[in-house]
């Protein structure tokens, strides 16, 4: 039996471009571990869309003079460009416009309210006394009560990660006048989170699995207290409050984006005319569901959306949230999505095949600890390693099958101790990558893999079969095949992190079909297989001036 995966990845807000930051961080680990649990034969769903409400939008609409929609009209077109370049293989990567998600997200409002989990409540909110509006959220800046961050926004500080209420800021200060906010009486609804701090931590306890500083963090959270939050605000771009009253007021971005995972669900069960086909990812306890996210994340998946997801009931808790760390950029600086500086991923996918980024980012995925991108390291990581090891290997073997054997599989009749040590590390291969790449270790997968490419390396080496072929053509066939077997072992090991390459290295290793359509398994080549044309895998990048030494 096929196992049942969901995989849900961030929701990037659409006012900016994405950046490596968030690739490395979120999208190419969702990517590399939907691809292999598709190769296992797994039944697969991943989703995520366009995160388009809340202030991060209206505060760029604001600044460009442009209508909120028109934001991310021009936005996420770019976002679908990034994920077809990049090979980013959703199922579907939708918007929290349609009116689909706006359904949905008005049920769950409306079970919790009926369950008890919300309640309205009358408090004081910052208001901008020159400009006569509320300061939700990214409206205002100011200090963290926390950690003493003079930089944190209303929503979050960006440095403690702890998530914040505006009105808990010190010297909060306006960002639409710089002016020193008053307070105003507004009434909100708030999601009763106090109720959920047992269950939460019932359930974060029988999270062994959960990466160490995902877990710390969320039993710090559950530790201090859960406070009830207010999950609507007084601004007018968002889903409408579905209760009488609120007409003026929204719901409250984050609120409607985690329900996105499960609107995205279900919008792709209505497009395949399956609509009941969502159930079996939500509702099937066995299915497990991953959240790929960023560390900035962790509370609105470990906190939040369980809460929501306890209250409304019948629904699957996420199974693991395998959150990243930054990458940081040579200079030391950190790559910042709200303060909008970094390298764009479309910049670097105009410069760069999109196997050779996917290479390098997975070589430098900050699993554990920050992480530094440089561009001189990529060009590296590429010429030493991408095609030193790897691509190399690919290319010189099919050449001298061409040169020597017509470009056709020769058979082989018997092999020797070193061809049988080689292939039974094919073979070992695929539970040892796979281990890695089933608990979400990366970088981890990736190094396994090619340590089969250094043996096979070492063997051919050892072995020379362009002296053998001279003497002893038998000798040097056995090499050839066992290398071209090493190489196909590769091409699924390593299928994952590098899609587009290995897939050319499927046709011109002769095979028909999808590398995807063969599975997870060791396949030896078969004799009289014709290779198909001897085609170089990825091209040598010469080293950048040390112009910013
Ligand atoms: N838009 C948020 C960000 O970029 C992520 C939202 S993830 C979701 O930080 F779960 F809310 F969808
Ligand atoms: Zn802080």
């Amino acid at each position: 039996m096929p196992d049942r995966v969901l995989v849900c990845v961030a929701w990037p807000y659409a006012n900016y471009l994405l950046h490596v930051g968030q690739a490395a961080g979120a999208y190419l680990p969702a990517d590399i571990f939907a691809r292999y649990q598709r190769l296992r034969g797994n039944e697969v769903l991943m989703v995520s869309g366009s995160d388009c409400h809340g202030t991060p939008i209206t505060v760029t609409a604001d600044r460009e003079g442009i209508s909120p929609r028109e934001v991310v009209e021009r936005y996420h077109p770019k976002i679908l460009e990034v994920w077809e370049r990049f090979g980013i293989s959703f199922d579907l990567f939708t918007t929290t416009l349609t009116e689909n998600h706006y359904a949905v997200t008005q049920d769950m409002f409306l079970r919790l309210l009926e369950k008890g989990y919300l309640y309205r409540r009358t408090d004081e909110y910052l208001f901008d006394p020159e400009v006569g509006r509320f300061l939700p959220d990214r409206y205002v800046e100011g200090t963290c009560p926390y950690c003493g961050y003079t930089e944190a926004r209303g929503d979050q500080c960006d440095n403690c990660g702890k998530t914040l209420d505006a009105t808990e800021l010190r010297d909060p200060r306006s960002k639409l006048s710089g002016a020193r906010p008053v307070l105003k009486p507004s009434e909100h609804f708030f999601l009763k989170l106090s109720a959920f701090e047992e269950p939460l931590r019932e359930w974060v306890s029988r999270q062994p699995h959960w990466r160490r500083n995902v877990q710390n963090f969320t039993l710090g959270m559950l530790n201090e207290g859960l406070k009830d939050r207010a999950i609507t605000r007084d601004i007018s771009w968002g889903v409408p409050v579905p209760v009488p009253g609120f007409e003026d007021k929204r719901i409250y971005v984050w609120f409607d984006a985690v329900i996105g995972y499960l609107s995205a669900s279900k919008e792709w069960a209505q497009t395949r005319g399956e609509p009941e086909a969502w159930r079996p990812f939500w509702q099937d306890p066995a299915t497990r569901s991953y959240y790929f996210i960023g560390k900035d994340n962790i509370p609105f998946h470990t906190i939040i959306w369980p809460a929501m997801l306890l209250g409304y009931g019948g629904l699957n808790l996420p199974y693991d949230v395998p959150a990243n760390q930054y990458v940081n950029f040579a200079a030391g600086q950190k790559q910042s999505k709200s303060k909008g500086t970094g390298t764009w991923m479309l910049d670097l996918l105009d410069q760069y095949h999109a196997d050779v980024i996917r290479f390098y980012l997975t070589t430098i995925m900050p699993e554990s600890n920050d992480s530094v991108f440089s561009e001189d390291e990529l060009i590296r990581a590429n010429n030493d390693v991408l095609i030193g090891t790897w691509g190399n290997l690919a290319n010189r073997v099919i050449s001298m099958v061409h040169r020597n054997f017509d470009g056709v599989v020769p058979a082989v009749s018997s092999r020797s101790p070193e061809s049988t040590a080689l292939l039974a590390e094919c073979e070992a291969m695929f539970d040892a990558v796979g281990d890695e790449l089933e608990r979400c270790h990366f970088r981890g997968g990736l190094q396994t893999a090619l340590q089969l490419a250094q043996s096979a390396n070492k063997y051919l080496d050892e072995r020379a079969p362009w002296k053998a072929v001279k003497t002893d053509p038998d000798h040097a066939a056995e090499t050839l095949v066992t290398a071209l077997d090493a190489i196909n072992a590769l091409k699924t090991l390593l299928h994952p992190v590098l899609p587009f390459s290995t897939e050319q290295l499927h046709a011109d290793l002769g095979q028909e079909g999808t590398v995807r359509a063969q599975g997870w398994r060791f396949r030896p080549m078969q004799p009289g297989t014709r290779l198909g044309p001897v085609r170089p895998l990825y091209t040598k990048i010469e080293p950048r001036e040390a112009a910013e030494a």
